[in-house]
C-alpha cells in the first residue's frame, strides 16, 4: 500500500507559473523513489507541496494527496506538526548550509528531537544523538563540533542524521549531494541507500542526475516542464541493457554519461524548457525533440504503458505509435 499517494497535483505560483501540472506520485513503505529532471521543471515545488511548505501565494490543488492515511491537503497545522519529523522529514536543497553556526551539531539534533518528542528523557536523547551520528558515519564525539568544523560531506551526513532524528517513515531528500565533490557524493549516496535498507525507510530522492538515481532507486520518475513524462522501475528504464522510452529521458541520460556505457562526451540538450506561465500546445518537449512527429506540436500525450513492460509508463506519441 502507498505511504504517500498523490493524484493530479498542480501548483501555481503568483504570476501564473504552473510549476507542477497534473502529477501523480506514489511511494510505498520501504521504497526508494527517484525524481529527476532539468532545473526549473518543478521537482522542489512537488516536494514542498507534499510537505505543505509552499511559499505564500502558491496555490496547490490535488484530487488526492495522502500520507499514511492523512489527507495532506486538509490536515490542520497541529496535525502537520505531528507528521513532520516523526513520520515524514525533509532534507532541503542546499540544507547543509542551514545549520545554526553558533550551536554544536549535537545540540541541534538534540533540539530537534526534544521539540518533536518532548516526552523523551535527556539521557535517551543523548544516546539517540550518538547513535544517529554513528549511523551516518560520524564519530559520536564530533557532536560537540560546530558546523564550520565539519567538511561539506560531514555536514551533509549530519543533515541526514537530523532528518532521521525522530525515526520517520519517509525522508524526502532534495538534491542531497549537489554541492559535494564526486567522491563524497558517491559516499553519501551509498550511505543513503544503506540507511534506507537498514531502517526500512521510504525515500523520495530528487536529483538532476539520472545515473545517480538509477543506482540508488527502486523506481524513478522523470519530470519535464511540470509534468511526469516517464516513470517505472529503475532497472527497466535505466539499466545498461535497456533504454528509456521518452526522448527527453534519453537526452537527459546523455548529459550524465554512464561509467559502463563507453560514452566519451557529454551532450547537453539544445534549447530550454518552456515558460511555465504559458506552456506550449502539444508535447511540452516537442520544440527540443529530434524525434518528433507532426502531431507532437498539437496533441498533448498522456502517460501510457510502454509495450512489453509491466510498470513502465511514458508520455510520448512515439511510444504510442509502436503500441
Ligand atoms: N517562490 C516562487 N515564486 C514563483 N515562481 C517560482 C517560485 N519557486 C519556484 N518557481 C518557479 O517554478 C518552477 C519550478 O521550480 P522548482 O524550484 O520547483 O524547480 P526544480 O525542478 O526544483 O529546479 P532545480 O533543479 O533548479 O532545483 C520554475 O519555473 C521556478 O522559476
Ligand atoms: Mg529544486
Amino acid at each position: 500500500m502507498s505511504l504517500l499517494s498523490v493524484r493530479n497535483l498542480s501548483v501555481t505560483y503568483r504570476g501564473g507559473v504552473r510549476a507542477v501540472d497534473g502529477v501523480d506520485l506514489d511511494v510505498t513503505a520501504g521504497e526508494v523513489v527517484g525524481l529527476a529532471g532539468e532545473s526549473g521543471c518543478g521537482k522542489s515545488t512537488l516536494a514542498l507541496a507534499v510537505a505543505r511548505l509552499l511559499p505564500a501565494g502558491a496555490v496547490a490543488a490535488a484530487d488526492e494527496m495522502t500520507f499514511a492515511g492523512t489527507d495532506l491537503s486538509t490536515v490542520a497545522e497541529a496535525g502537520l506538526r505531528a507528521l513532520r519529523w516523526r513520520r515524514l522529514s525533509l532534507v532541503f536543497q542546499g540544507a547543509m548550509n542551514g545549520f545554526n553556526p553558533v550551536m554544536t551539531i549535537g545540540d541541534q539534533i538534540r533540539e530537534a528531537i526534544r521539540a518533536h518528542e518532548p516526552e523523551i528523557d535527556r539521557k535517551a536523547v543523548r544516546r539517540r544523538v550518538a547513535e544517529l551520528l554513528t549511523q551516518v558515519g560520524i564519530a559520536s564525539g564530533r557532536a560537540a563540533d560546530y558546523p564550520h568544523q565539519l567538511s561539506g560531506g560531514m555536514k551533509q551526513r549530519a543533515m541526514i542524521a537530523m532528518a532521521l532524528a525522530c525515526r520517520p517513515d519517509l525522508v524526502i531528500a532534495d538534491e542531497p549531494t549537489t554541492a559535494l565533490d564526486v567522491m563524497t557524493q558517491a559516499q553519501i549516496l551509498e550511505l543513503i541507500r544503506g540507511l534506507a535498507d537498514e531502517l526500512g525507510l521510504a525515500m523520495l530522492i530528487i536529483s538532476h542526475d539520472l545515473t545517480v538515481l538509477s543506482e540508488l532507486c527502486d523506481r524513478v520518475a522523470v519530470m519535464y516542464a511540470g509534468r511526469i513524462v516517464e516513470r517505472g522501475n529503475a532497472e527497466e528504464i535505466l539499466s545498461s541493457n535497456s533504454e528509456p522510452a521518452h526522448p527527453y529521458t534519453r537526452r537527459l541520460l546523455d548529459c550524465y554519461p554512464r561509467l559502463d556505457s563507453g560514452q566519451a562526451s557529454i551532450n547537453g540538450i539544445p534549447g530550454s524548457p518552456p515558460d511555465l506561465a504559458h506552456p506550449p500546445a502539444g508535447c511540452r518537449f516537442n520544440d527540443r525533440c529530434v524525434e518528433k512527429l507532426p502531431r507532437c506540436a498539437s496533441d498533448d500525450p498522456a502517460l501510457h504503458r510502454v509495450p512489453g513492460a509491466a510498470a513502465h509508463f511514458a508520455a510520448c506519441h512515439l511510444v504510442g505509435a509502436c503500441a
